[in-house]
């Protein structure tokens, strides 16, 4: 068996390498910034300069710029062009030439959560002290935008920033006329996607121009900066003023992801553009798996983006709960997990032999069924045509005819499920979660009247079609109800730490809204996105990482434009240790049934009120981050492809013995034999002169925490004081293989309550043996 498998990797590696030696592919290409061997300053320009590196590598007499796709200055000093694998290896051994990397593919990470995060307008918290995010530009990656959803009407918003250079790129069905104060500039990247993606069949429509196809960019860019839209819903349910956490904040989109999801070289393009145009948050709802940060272009961009006093914002992604599947996990980058809201919408199913199932619904309500029709269950179980997921074509319709069919949650989308068992003459749906979704509840607005339960219900719902030969049922509709739900919990599906390629930085960072978010939609499009939908709204609801993003994307405009000379890891930490551990019953924030550990939620759940006044922050100069790469024993070059800095990690180590990054939140790592480890901490004081803090530890099980001073008393705003702790791992505290205990640390003010600075810690014993 081993042998086969090994023979199988084997060919599969010679196919690969084959396929390689002669074909094009996509790579990104990074060059030194000022050049070793030929100064770039010997050419008229970057791009001619870029250009002779093609021209000196491929053989045949095709025109250079034919193999170019995008020459970078900003984000980073390279280009992107379509290579073989024998140009690249050429390529490699030019001295100008610090790394290539092929092109890699991501995805995204797919109204009335501004007020569960407790903003209002009268309530003198963050949209009051922030003038709802006034003069602040936030740049979003996604699928483009719906211009004319009333979300980006620029009604009563001030002029466009002067420092703005973006445009408003024309194209298919989007012409200049669709920018305006709101939206202020738009623009697409497309040449890695077309390149990777030409050999693809495609029966997609896609707009080539910013606008948007899909829906999903609309919905987050409304999400992080929509203006307020009265009499928003989704057919009636969860009906009130949709608006973006940011209302008042201008929105740039940069279109980067299409049909075949979304390529490296087009993010870096539109990061590289970005930053000359003048934003100053980027939210990137995007992402794949964690690779290595100098081997991850969106890690790379945000690097410059930061130097640039960008504040970068990134979804943690969908893969949870499996642990170590956070993405985008570089410390200058906000790393976003989801939370649910405490917006129900409940649809209840009444079983004939008087049991009730909760289930949850966007289907429109006093419509059909909501009065209550007894009807007939049918669960098809073909095993080979998947009839238990209702995929296409599976159902037979003698089975299913006016009945409510049931569907197993997993392989198709969930709204597809609806829409196929309404072409085989169901009635209505119970969209069943299966043992890897557990309780998760996201809804959708389905093409027919449906539900959807948790698996706990999925399997008295089962033994009871079991246990009789007509089994029967009826849906009830309950609309919107709110705050009968313990929230926010964890989404099951955000993404956990620790962190794969970085253990020393805890992420995710926070979470947010992620979970059921109404947000604004294409108004050409069905709410479920279906081409077969051809119901039309402005609003819909989606769910993802992608969505609690935006939130925290918006919540940092807001706080920029409050504090505008903040550096983005000042922002990251008035986010950070504000947020809330704790959900509006007053109790832990729950991961299903257990309180949430920090892999799920991080420093918690984001506070914007608290965050625009967070009293102390925890701040760093982006040359830290170089220190902390070379704590991390990264090489030269390697440091040198993510920060562009030649740099002696010998001599920084000498210099900064004890060096720890000042991060918000504490992760501590005990290798074999290792018991004490010490970090240091700076805070800025940023509230009140003449403040005094004391510290207070709710130390992780089996560590002694020590922190000297235990009081710091600021004299002035601005001012800066710092503090050691030590971690001391108890004799024997932990003996299994690999364990781990959380904690927390709280700066408090001694007067004013309001400023309580609060960073979790989690500690990891990584020993090898029992010991
Ligand atoms: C842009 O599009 C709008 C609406 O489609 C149209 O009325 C307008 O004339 C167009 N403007 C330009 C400059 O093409
Ligand atoms: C249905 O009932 C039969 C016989 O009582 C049992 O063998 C089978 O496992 C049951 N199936 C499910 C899905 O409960
Ligand atoms: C969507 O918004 C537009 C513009 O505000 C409005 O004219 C239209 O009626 C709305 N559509 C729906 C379905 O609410
Ligand atoms: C970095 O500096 C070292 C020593 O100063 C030098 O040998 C090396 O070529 C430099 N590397 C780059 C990529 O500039």
């Amino acid at each position: 068996m081993e042998i086969r498998i090994q023979l199988f990797f084997f060919t599969l590696f010679l196919y690969v390498f084959s396929l390689h030696a002669n074909t094009l592919q996509t790579f990104i290409v990074q060059l030194h910034p000022h050049g070793i061997s030929i100064t770039s300053s010997l050419f008229t320009s970057k791009i001619n300069w870029h250009l002779s590196f093609i021209e000196q590598t491929i053989s045949s007499d095709e025109e250079p710029s034919s193999r170019l796709l995008y020459s970078y200055h900003s984000a980073m000093e390279g280009f992107a062009a379509q290579l073989t694998q024998s140009e690249v290896d050429y390529l490699h051994k030019l001295p100008d030439v610090i790394s290539i990397r092929p092109d890699r593919q991501h995805q995204v990470q797919t109204t009335y959560s501004y007020k569960f995060l407790g903003l209002n307008s009268l309530n003198g918290g963050a949209w009051y002290q922030s003038g709802f995010g006034q003069g602040t530009i936030i740049g979003l990656l996604d699928t483009g935008v719906w211009p004319e959803s009333p979300s980006f009407n620029d009604h009563g918003m001030p002029q466009i920033p002067k420092k703005w250079r973006g445009i408003c790129q024309e194209g298919q069905s989007f012409n200049s006329s669709n920018c305006n104060r709101k939206l202020i500039g738009a623009r697409y990247f497309t040449k890695g996607h077309l390149v990777a993606s030409n050999s693809l069949q495609s029966n997609v429509q896609e707009y080539v121009s910013p606008r948007d196809s899909h829906g999903h960019g609309t919905h987050t860019s409304s999400t992080a900066g929509g203006a307020s839209v009265r009499m928003a819903s989704v057919f009636g349910n969860g009906a009130g003023v949709a608006r973006g956490m940011a209302p008042g904040a201008h929105i740039a989109v940069y279109k980067v992801c299409w049909f075949n999801g979304c390529y490296s070289s087009d993010i870096l393009a539109a990061m590289d553009v970005a930053i000359r145009d003048g934003v100053d948050i980027l939210s990137l709802s995007l992402g794949g798996f964690p690779v290595p940060l100098y081997d991850d272009s969106i890690a790379i961009g945000s690097f410059r983006a930061m130097e640039h006093g960008i504040s970068v914002i990134c979804a943690a992604g969908n893969n949870g709960p499996i642990p170590r599947s956070v993405a985008n996990e570089a410390p200058w980058i906000a790393t976003i997990g989801a939370s649910t809201l405490d917006r129900r919408f409940p649809a209840i199913v009444h079983m004939s032999n008087g049991e009730v199932l909760n289930g949850e619904s966007m289907y429109p309500v006093n419509r059909l069924m909501s009065k209550g029709k007894e009807l007939g269950l049918a669960y098809v179980t073909d095993g080979d045509r998947g009839s238990q997921y209702c995929l296409k074509g599976s159902l037979p319709r003698a089975k299913v005819r006016s009945k409510i069919v049931v569907c197993d949650r997993g392989v198709n989308g969930r709204a597809e499920k609806g829409q196929v068992v309404k072409e085989a003459g169901g009635a209505a749906m119970i969209l069943a979660n299966t043992e890897i979704n557990l309780e998760e509840d996201s809804v959708d607005v389905h093409v027919l009247p449906a539900t959807l339960i948790g698996f706990a219900e999925s399997i008295r719902l089962k033994a009871y079609i079991n246990s009789t030969v007509t089994p029967r049922a009826q849906i009830l509709f309950g609309g919107t109800v709110i705050g009968k739900s313990r929230a926010p919990a964890v989404a099951r599906f955000s993404a956990r730490g620790p962190s794969f390629t970085n253990p020393s930085i805890l992420k995710p960072d926070v979470i947010a809204p992620g979970v059921n978010i109404i947000a604004a939609w294409p108004q050409n499009l069905g709410p479920t996105s279906l081409p077969e939908d051809l119901r039309r709204v402005n609003f819909t609801v989606m769910s993802g990482t992608s969505m609690a993003c935006p939130h925290v994307g918006g919540i940092a405009a807001l706080i920029r434009s409050a504090h505008p000379k903040w550096s983005p890891a000042a922002i990251k930490s008035a986010i950070m240790t504000t947020a809330e551990v704790t959900d509006h019953s007053g109790k832990p924030i729950l991961d299903g049934d257990k309180p949430a550990e920090v892999f799920a939620i991080g420093a918690g759940q984001v506070n914007p009120n608290r965050a625009i006044n967070p009293g102390l922050i925890y701040d760093i100069r982006p040359d830290e981050y170089v220190t902390h790469l070379c704590s991390l024993g990264y090489k030269r070059s390697e440091i040198f492809s993510i920060t562009h800095k030649n740099v002696s990690c010998l001599d920084i180590i000498q210099m900064n013995r004890g060096f720890s990054l000042n991060y918000p939140s504490m992760s501590v790592i005990f290798k074999e034999g290792m018991r004490r480890k010490m970090f240091t901490r700076r805070l800025t004081n940023v509230g009140s002169p003449n403040s005094i803090y004391s510290v207070k530890v709710i130390a992780p099980e089996g560590v002694k925490v020590i922190v000297r001073p235990k009081r710091l008393t600021f004299k002035h705003i601005n001012q800066r004081m710092s503090y050691r702790v030590w971690f001391v791992s108890r004799k024997g505290a932990k003996t299994k293989r690999m364990s781990f205990a959380q904690g927390h640390l709280t700066w408090a003010h001694s007067s004013n309550g309001f400023y309580k600075v609060r960073s979790p810690i989690a500690v990891t014993w990584k020993y090898k043996s029992y010991g």
